[in-house]
């Protein structure tokens, strides 16, 4: 199959040009004006759009067996919903339960993710330790294509990691070439927080926010960098939703330290009032974790995103309906965690990133796509309208609108976050591995044609390190 895409004018990171860009078997092959393409060439008019690399969302949850239920949205529906928003890649999470070896885990996702209908790749979750995750992160990274690692600071008596065992993590990342990530919240201060809203008689969804306030992230979130910094290997930490941790990340990147910081969707654009809706049921709709945080911080987090102290976008797609959210009825603590956006990211960012001036078109570029496809090693074939590049691509039309509505959206869950939103600035055509899958409101996606991208380890800035490290090894004083 080759498609041309004709007329339009090419966004990248680092530059904006009017080309066309043809795709053959997949990938990107010419791009230029008046370009020799063969006759049976499918036709895209691109006319006054915009041509950019499809959207990398690095942190999704699809069908995750999560707080005594399953996500409801699958990694077709999910990766279908992603097609339609522009969004060409997930990165998703495998996430052993407590001793569950990290090998089966990853067998497990890979079964389930083989319906995605857009390529995808996964982080492993360190959620214990032993000599047996020693060699798995080993043979993960050698044999299966990951060069990252998540850390749960939250979650206690579930998947949280001790520090002990983030710092055997963290150490074994930096010998492989893995990045450690890090989902930033001091479990315990959590654990009893909950218990003391309980207490005084807070059961409802405002308990939420109550039992994770910004302090909560900012603690873990320097932990979590401090032990990055002492072991000299490089952190990445989701979801960002306080001035505090972003205080955090912006130090330590000043004092040179490799950190980088992710921002959701959701965290730039919604504040905590929605969890004082008196409607049970739309206020439990928001509980996810971090929580949605008074305006302040929406306001540092953008400026976070366009100073360059965070670098990606993401929507942490963890799809939960009203009947799995009524579990917690009666105790806000066990309302399973999670909100959706895979669909909507790109569009949202546009209409209230670029459409205000907060970030240019390349800004856009980067903070969706490019940025991720650099820290996750999968740059330039992703994140990138070069030749050689894979063809994910998403044709941008800039005048076009919409409102959206869980009514309307592709996503496999009864609530929206973003609902009656109207945005200007939408895809209009989608492609996944040169293959014309979204149109117009129109899906043609074909099950399982998504496929898992492996990523290679980081060889040549951690030798450095550890050369670095062997250099300067410490001595003991003779005496
Ligand atoms: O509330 C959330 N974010 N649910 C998914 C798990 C996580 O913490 O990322
Ligand atoms: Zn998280
Ligand atoms: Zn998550």
């Amino acid at each position: 199959m080759s498609i041309l895409i004709k007329g339009g004018t090419v966004v990248n990171a680092e530059n904006t040009a009017r080309a066309d860009v043809y795709c053959e078997e997949g990938k990107i092959v010419q791009i230029g004006e008046n370009l020799d393409v063969p006759s049976e060439a499918e036709i895209i008019d691109a006319g006054g759009q915009y041509v950019m690399p499809g959207g990398i969302d690095p942190h999704t949850h699809m069908q995750l067996p999560f707080m005594g239920t399953v996500a409801s949205e699958d990694f077709y529906t999910g990766t279908a919903a992603g097609l339609a928003g522009g969004t060409t890649c997930i990165i998703d999470f495998v996430i052993p339960a407590p001793q569950q070896n990290l090998m089966d885990a990853f067998h497990q996702w890979s079964d389930w993710a083989e319906k995605a209908v857009s390529d995808y790749s996964f982080h492993v979750a360190v959620t214990w330790w032993d000599e047996s995750v020693h060699k798995d992160m080993g043979t993960l990274v050698s044999d299966h294509g990951f060069n990252s690692f998540k850390h749960f600071m939250a979650y206690k008596n579930a998947i949280m990691a001790t520090d002990e065992t983030m710092v055997n993590s963290f150490s074994r990342a930096l010998e492989l070439g893995a990045i450690p990530t890090v989902h930033a919240e001091n479990g315990e201060l959590v654990f009893q927080l909950q218990r003391k809203m309980k207490e005084m008689g807070i059961t409802g969804p405002e308990g939420h926010p109550m039992s994770r306030p910004p302090e909560v992230e900012g603690e873990a979130a320097n932990r979590a960098i401090r032990i990055a910094q002492a072991l000299d290997v490089p952190v990445y930490l989701v979801h960002v939703s306080t001035k505090e941790a972003l205080e955090t990340i912006t130090r330590a990147r000043s004092e040179g330290q490799r950190v980088f910081g992710e921002v959701l969707a959701g965290h730039l654009l919604i504040d905590d009032s929605v969890y004082l809706d008196p409607d049970w049921d739309r206020a439990a709709a928001h509980v996810m974790s971090p929580p949605f945080r008074p305006k302040e911080h929406q306001e540092a987090l953008w400026r976070g995103l366009q100073s360059g102290n965070l670098q990606t976008t993401a929507t942490d797609h963890c799809c939960f309906c009203a009947d799995q959210k009524a579990a917690g009825r009666d105790d806000f603590s066990i309302i399973p965690n999670g909100t959706a956006g895979v669909e909507n990211r790109m569009e949202v960012l546009w209409h209230t990133g670029v459409s205000t001036g907060r970030l240019t078109m390349n800004e856009f570029v980067k903070v969706t796509s490019t940025n991720a496809a650099q820290i996750f090693n999968i740059h330039p074939r992703k994140g990138s309208v070069s030749v050689g590049a894979d063809a994910d691509l998403v044709v941008w039309d800039p005048q076009g609108t919409k409102t959206i509505s869980a009514k309307t959206h592709h996503q496999n869950i009864d609530f929206n976050i973003f609902e009656g939103m109207e945005v200007k600035g939408i895809p209009s055509h989608t492609l996944s591995n040169g293959k014309l899958v979204y149109k117009s409101g129109e899906l043609m996606v074909e099950r399982g044609a998504g496929n898992y991208v492996k990523r290679p380890p980081f060889a040549s800035y951690y030798d450095a390190v550890n050369k670095r490290r062997e250099q300067k090894k410490p001595t003991a004083v003779k005496r």
